[in-house]
């Protein structure tokens, strides 16, 4: 099994990549999250956004997994099914969705938009999918899952953790209405009876046993990661590439390639610290520009120069053999562009992410000589303008781990494979 993962703050670019790379494999499989992703596809001037549903279902030959380690949110689910029939009616027989998965209820976003709101500024700037709530109910062994569905007691079982859900937000300030969201919430729950609801774990095993080909795909980012990112303000899973094993049911000692995708710059959605976050025309070239608005929430995106200490922490956490860049194409303009090599905290220099990942950390920067080339339809290597080769080579000195993939624009068409 192949892992690709973000390593920034998510966006990476990561349903792109995953549908570029999809026939070469037979099964892609989402690991964690849930509808607080927003992954974009484009192909023949068609533009689609996967939220719960793996970056392979418009391929005919994958089959698509939303493995044990994602959360559902049946409502989202049936949205996104219903505009995919429209596209492909045929993809959605080969989607297969772990029994594992844990359920988003209804109240599980008015939780978490309530947590949200009394947080005032220090919010986490949630995407208020109730991510961080339908987590906290798995890791407090109250979750509902999806194989909870087929069940006699499933409404017993519903309407207890409901219950609890509304004792609890009684001790906020918060108004709501949650009914009209629950028939439609019930609805999504009987297109999902549909749906081959499967042992994940064991599927995913025997696939890898007969030989196929897997690939799975992150949500999120490394730097958003529950361990491992800027906590608080973080999402609420491992996002991690050993999330996956944890996420699937797949044994470590199964791991072959781990593709780890990055910006050649970087973006941050929501709340919390962001070091070579720039406030200047730079920024607004880089949002403008590369169209830095959230897929799932249409929030601007924060923008900034790229981020080498947090790049090569999430190489080391990750263990990537493959590097990813996306957005090139994005810095084409500028006369000179920075990269942030090391950290200033309070006149001490580090390389290290520090535990403190606060305002406190001051980017050291080394400036890198810009090109003008416009870089659509570049399909080969070589003909990439030497500053940007110049660049490539600094990140892969830097990181000793190969840049094999350059994404040159949105389109499926637009990447460069490095032989
Ligand atoms: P994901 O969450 O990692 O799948 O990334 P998103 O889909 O949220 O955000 C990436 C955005 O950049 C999407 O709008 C993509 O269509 C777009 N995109 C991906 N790769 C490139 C690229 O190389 N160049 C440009 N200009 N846009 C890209
Ligand atoms: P993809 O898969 C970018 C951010 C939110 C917020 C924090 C917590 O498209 O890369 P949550 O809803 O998880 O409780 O929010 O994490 N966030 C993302 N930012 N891309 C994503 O997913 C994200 N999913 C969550 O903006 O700061
Ligand atoms: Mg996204």
């Amino acid at each position: 099994m192949d892992i690709l993962l973000g390593l920034q703050w998510g966006d990476e670019g990561k349903g792109k990549i995953v549908d570029v790379l999809s026939p070469d494999y037979d099964l892609i499989a989402r690991f964690q999250g849930g509808p607080n992703a927003g992954h974009s596809l484009e192909f023949e001037d068609f533009k689609h956004v996967l939220h719960s549903i793996p970056s392979g279902i418009f391929r005919d030959n994958t089959i698509n997994l939303i493995g044990n380690g994602v959360v559902l949110d049946p409502l989202i689910f049936m949205d996104e099914i219903d505009k995919i029939e429209e596209i492909k009616p045929d993809a959605l027989k080969r989607l297969f969705i772990s029994k594992k998965a844990h359920l988003i209820l209804p109240t599980h976003k008015l939780l978490d938009a309530a947590s949200e709101a009394a947080k005032g500024i220090t919010k986490i700037g949630s995407t208020l999918k109730g991510i961080g709530p339908t987590y906290m109910d798995k890791t407090g062994r109250n979750g509902l899952r999806v194989g909870d569905i087929l069940e006699d007691n499933f409404l017993e079982k519903y309407d207890f953790l409901k219950n609890k859900h509304l004792q609890m937000l009684k001790q906020y300030d918060f108004d709501f209405n949650y009914l009209e969201d629950e028939e439609d919430w019930f609805e999504g729950i009987e297109l999902m009876k549909k749906f081959k609801l499967v042992d994940g774990e064991y599927y995913i095993n025997d696939a890898l046993n007969d030989n196929k080909k897997v690939l799975a795909e992150g949500a999120q980012g490394t730097l958003l990661d529950i361990e491992f990112g800027s906590y608080p303000f973080v999402t609420s899973s491992n996002t991690v590439s050993s999330g996956a094993n944890i996420g699937l049911g797949v044994a470590p000692n199964r791991v072959g390639k781990i593709y780890g995708i990055f910006k050649s710059y970087c973006t941050r959605v929501g709340s919390g610290p962001f070091p070579t976050e720039l406030f200047d025309q730079n920024g607004k070239y880089l949002q403008t520009k590369g169209h830095e608005f959230g897929a799932t929430t249409g929030r601007e995106r924060r923008c900034g120069w790229m981020d080498l200490p947090a790049l090569k922490y999430a190489i080391m956490l990750n263990g990537v053999t493959d590097l990813i860049m996306t957005k090139a194409d994005v810095l084409s303009g500028l006369e000179t562009f920075k990269v942030a090599v090391a950290y200033d905290i309070k006149g001490q220099q580090t390389t290290n992410v520090p535990f403190e990942f606060n305002q406190n950390i001051k980017p050291v920067l080394k400036e890198f000589k810009g090109w003008k080339t416009d870089l659509s339809g570049i399909d080969l290597y070589d003909k990439l303008p030497q500053e940007l080769k110049d660049y490539i080579s600094f990140i892969e000195k830097e990181t000793n781990v190969p840049v094999n993939i350059i994404s040159v624009g949105a389109d499926r068409k637009e990447t460069i494979i490095r032989k």
